[in-house]
């Protein structure tokens, strides 16, 4: 709900339990006001109309006040807009008209012939923030820096913590707090991509736990380099600035008459604690982000950790003949299956089956897992080429490069360079003709290494190449959707090197990690939950000993119950699985169907973290819930901890599926349910319907 007071100078957005507002100030400088628990527009004007604090000499009267500080001026903090032409650098700007469509507020402002408007829309409980810039006059104006948004949290009495996902590859989304100080922290990427060591997103809070308290969350939704800089100001405000983008130095250069959309910053409070925040998020996202949200993803097979780059069409009719018989529902083929790629040294570029290996194509295979009652699916790297393949040779000069310079290689692989047309259009006819080459379902998009060597010869500085590829990815893959709109995608950069709003609205699920190991996996889901749903989380149970990292072993039990908390999917060799395993797996599987909606579009309670113990994470759909819960050690035979269960009405009773056991509400809230796991890395599923 958006509302304007009568002199059109306050605005405030209002979702079910939180409000944002604003106010245009006596001088005309934009002033955010609000942001937190849900107020009046009475509230806001109040707000508004009291009188400034005394501010001392060298310090700015708007630093930690503004909604969106622009460079120059008297301003001293990090800008969120930096602008210059050949003449002067930094933006003088005069308010010009408010206007609205639907629920969206737009703020416009000008300075000579640069128009920004600011963009504010409340959905649910999520402030969805972005700016854009349009060059009316005759100069071209070169965009140095142009963040989404900043965001301002208010006073409190207690110091701030920042809570972050850190990561690497194969330990991606690992949840970490600190006490926030003064100054600044930066986190973000420079490689081109999201990258596996930051998720853009950021929360802050004073005293909140899992379950109680303020919690501030921001969001941005871009998939190449990114920033978001947290600072505290030296009177200890703190505000959160983010955008597309890691240096100042030069987005790009907006010709006249040229416009620029920034990607989405969404900022969300919660006093529901992090898991308020989280389940905040979740519903959001499957309201307005993820296509087709209301629709459970199948359990897949992959073929990877089975297969690696040894493939043949005999090989993975044996892996799909089993895969269905465990219940799987959707058969894709990884790597390996174009080109002359028997090795991660060839083959990226050339999109059509490898002929030794798919002499007739993929049509034969995809029919046959077709007819064992399964989607199929293939995995695809659009973005990078083997300068052994037969596209380098025919067009080395496609892909990035400094003019006169070494071309870097990570895995044998140079970057695309998808700024020009003639690639995209390369990309689009190779990849729409494979999609209509076979009954295809399912696109697994991978891009494997990071941006190093991003220049365009020939274009000008500064370049939009890194803007532009992401773009032409996200057109690309918007293009292909359209076309082919049964064909699911899921995002992938080797694991969770590309997660974020921006990719989520394009791609139906994530490739959460490489790292398969069950344990592993649990604090990599952990963080992942903060910000996105079970519902594109994808995991895979793999072999054991685990093959890919470090030889873990671990029962069958405590892999699927490790990979069932997400999407999921089978990854292991099933061809050197026993009869007994296989029989286990597909208990295993018919019992992750009959929780799937719970999982896929429940709500999410974490009841306890990963942290050597014991772990669990409930969620709760209706008069279902389901708990899993996973014992890393048990020490000193003590018995596990009972679960103190949430989301559940203290007067109603449950029956425990797996017991028959009834359980009263009241004594599961207040006195927790007992799980019977011991030893080491065990697991167990419990479900309890409302009777
Ligand atoms: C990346 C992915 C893996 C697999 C390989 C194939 O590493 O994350 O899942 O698809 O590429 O080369």
């Amino acid at each position: 709900m958006l509302e304007i007071a009568e002199n059109g100078r306050t605005w405030i957005l209002s979702g079910p339990t939180s409000s944002y507002a604003l106010h245009l100030g006596a001088e005309g400088e934009l002033l955010h006001l609000h942001w937190g628990a849900r107020i009046s527009l009475a509230d806001a004007e109040a707000l508004a109309a009291r009188p400034e604090p005394k501010y001392w000499p060298f310090e700015s009267q708007l630093d930690g006040r503004e909604e969106y500080p622009v460079e120059g001026g008297p301003r001293f903090t990090r800008p969120a807009l930096s602008v210059r032409t050949d003449e002067r650098r930094g933006t003088e700007w005069t308010f010009e008209r408010y206007d609205t469509e639907g629920d969206e507020l737009r703020l416009r402002f000008r300075d000579g012939g640069l128009a920004i408007t600011l963009h504010h829309r409340m959905r649910h409980d999520v402030v969805e923030r972005w700016v854009t810039l349009d060059n009316d006059g005759p100069e071209p104006v070169e965009v140095l820096r142009a963040d989404s948004a900043t965001w301002t949290l208010p006073d409190r009495e207690d110091a701030w913590r920042l809570s972050q996902l850190h990561g690497r590859w194969a330990a991606e989304s690992r949840l970490t707090q600190a006490p926030l100080t003064y100054g600044e922290k930066v986190i973000g990427s420079r490689r081109g991509h999201t990258g596996h060591q930051h998720l853009p997103w950021v929360a802050l809070d004073t005293d909140a736990t899992e379950e109680r308290g303020e919690v501030y969350g921001c969001a941005l939704g871009w998939s190449g380099s990114w920033r978001i800089a947290v600072a505290q100001l030296p009177d200890a405000r703190v505000q959160i600035t983010g955008g597309a983008g890691y240096d100042d130095s030069g987005l790009l250069s907006l010709a006249a008459g040229e416009s620029f959309a920034t990607p989405v910053f969404a900022g969300l409070w919660s006093d529901g604690g992090f898991g308020g925040a989280s389940r905040a998020w979740h519903a959001y996202q499957r309201a307005y982000v993820i296509p087709d949200a209301d629709q459970d993803r199948p359990v897949l097979f992959n073929s990877w950790e089975a297969t690696n780059f040894d493939i043949s069409e005999e090989q993975q009719g044996t892996l799909a003949r089993r895969a269905a018989a465990i219940g799987v529902e959707l058969f894709v083929v990884d790597d390996g299956w174009f080109g002359t790629r028997t090795s991660d040294r060839a083959g990226l570029g050339d999109w059509a089956p490898n002929p030794d290996r798919f002499p007739s194509g993929l049509k034969p295979l995809a029919d046959y897992v077709c007819a064992l009652g399964m989607q199929f699916g293939i995995w695809v790297e659009p973005e990078m080429v083997n300068p052994d393949s037969e596209l380098y040779r025919a067009h080395p000069d496609w892909v990035q490069y400094q003019a006169g310079r070494k071309r870097t290689e990570f895995r044998n692989q140079l970057v695309l360079n998808l700024a020009r047309e003639d690639v995209r259009e390369y990309l689009w006819e190779q990849l729409d003709t494979l999609l209509s080459s076979a009954p295809i379902d399912y696109v697994k998009w991978d891009f494997n290494r990071c941006f190093t060597d991003a220049g365009w010869p020939g274009e000008p500085y500064p370049q939009r190449l890194w803007v532009d590829h992401v773009r032409g990815f996200y057109a690309l893959l918007d293009r292909l959707r359209a076309a082919h709109p049964g064909v699911a995608f899921e995002s992938c950069s080797g694991g969770g090197g590309r997660i974020d709003l921006g990719v989520m609205s394009r791609t139906d699920q994530v490739w959460t990690s490489d790292n398969t190991d069950p344990l592993d996996r649990l604090a990599i889901q952990h963080g992942f939950s903060q910000i996105h749903p079970a519902r594109v989380m994808a995991a895979w149970v793999t072999d054991s000993p685990n093959t890919q990292l470090n030889g873990r072993v671990s029962s069958l039990r405590f892999r699927f119950v490790s990979a069932m908390a997400g999407v999921l999917g089978v990854g292991g060799d099933l061809a050197e699985w026993t009869e007994e395993e296989l029989a286990e797996a597909h208990e295993w599987v018919e019992l992750y169907k009959r929780i799937r909606p719970l999982v896929q579009r429940g709500d999410l309670y974490r009841l306890r973290a990963p942290r050597g113990g014991l772990s669990a994470v409930q969620y709760v759909l209706g008069d279902e819930t389901v708990v899993l819960a996973w014992l890393q050690a048990q020490q000193y035979g003590e018995s596990a901890p009972a679960l103190r269960l949430r989301g559940l009405d203290p007067t109603a009773s449950y029956e425990c599926l797996e017991t028959g056991e009834v359980h009263r509400g009241a004594v599961l809230l207040h006195h927790g349910l007992r799980v019977d796991v011991r030893g080491d890395l065990d697991a167990a599923v419990l479900r309890l319907r409302r009777i």
